[in-house]
């Protein structure tokens, strides 16, 4: 493991340090260390081994919704097996600093399950489901082993319901994309983790971050089309980075 760069990680515990408010912006990478791919990685990424048009659109659910559960249900395997690592843990104890909220791309739940208490969950959960007709939803007990169980149907009308979570064409759930523009006009200071910042609405968070006066941290092992822009690039995984940022907070003397 590399050490990380001092100055970088000096500016970036005192722009946590001074800060009143933190958000963190998290994408697939934090969760990579739990053993779940991220999308876009080369050889890796789950878009250079699947096609998102077959598994992530309501015409490729309409179309063959067995398909799209087998999907998600290995998944589910993948993330429950997985579980949260030092990344989610650090984040969940930055709390003891400061109020963080967490704007995450990510749809496993494993922030809320490493005990981060303000979530906006951009892109949905793949723990719960929605009914393709009515739009009720259920959360599912975390019981992954189901891929070949029969498909999931709504438990008040009966029609067939699929995992809640944002496919490519969709909007975003009004409600977490508000509490992350909240959380991003409240924050002194963001933290830009695991994403590579290509999907859109919510590298606009990031660009607006940028151009605001909070000071940007980014932690990503590569670098990304922001790396150039943001106040500090922290070339480092989550799960080694973030601990050391917390670790550097609770060793400071204490400032409000
Ligand atoms: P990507 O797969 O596009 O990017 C993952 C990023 O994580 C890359 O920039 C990696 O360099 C970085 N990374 C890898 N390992 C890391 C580690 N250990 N620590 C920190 N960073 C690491 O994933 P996202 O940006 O999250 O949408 O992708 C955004 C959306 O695209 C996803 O939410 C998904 C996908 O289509 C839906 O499914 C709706």
């Amino acid at each position: 493991m590399t050490e990380l760069d001092t100055h970088a990680r000096d500016a970036a515990v005192r722009a946590l340090a001074d800060a009143r408010r933190i958000l963190a912006l998290t994408g697939a990478g934090i969760s990579a260390e739990s053993g779940i791919p991220t999308f876009r990685e080369a050889q890796t990424g789950l878009w250079a081994r699947f096609s998102p048009e077959d598994l992530a659109t309501p015409e490729a659910f309409a179309r063959e919704p067995e398909r799209v559960w087998g999907w998600y249900r290995w998944r589910r395997t993948l993330i429950a097996r997985g579980g949260v690592n030092a990344g989610h843990e650090a984040l969940a104890a930055l709390e003891h600093h400061r109020p963080v909220r967490i704007a995450t791309q990510n749809v496993d739940g494993l922030h809320a399950a490493a005990g981060s208490s303000d979530i906006a969950e951009l892109h949905g959960n793949i723990w719960r489901e929605r009914c393709s007709a009515c739009a009720t939803t259920a959360t599912m007990a975390v019981a992954p082993a189901d891929e070949d169980a029969p498909l999931p149907v709504c438990s008040r009308c009966g029609a067939p319901t699929r995992p809640d979570i944002v496919w490519f064409g969709e909007m975003l759930p009004a409600d977490a994309l508000a509490r992350a523009e909240q959380g991003l006009n409240e924050a002194d200071c963001v933290l830009v983790v695991g994403t590579s910042n290509r999907v859109y609405p919510a590298a606009a968070l990031v660009e607006t971050a940028i151009a605001g006066p909070a000071t940007v941290i980014e932690v990503n092992p590569e670098a990304t089309p922001v790396s150039t822009a943001v106040d500090v690039a922290l070339r480092a995984s989550a799960s080694h980075a973030l601990p050391a940022l917390v670790a550097a907070l609770d060793a400071a003397p204490a400032r409000r």
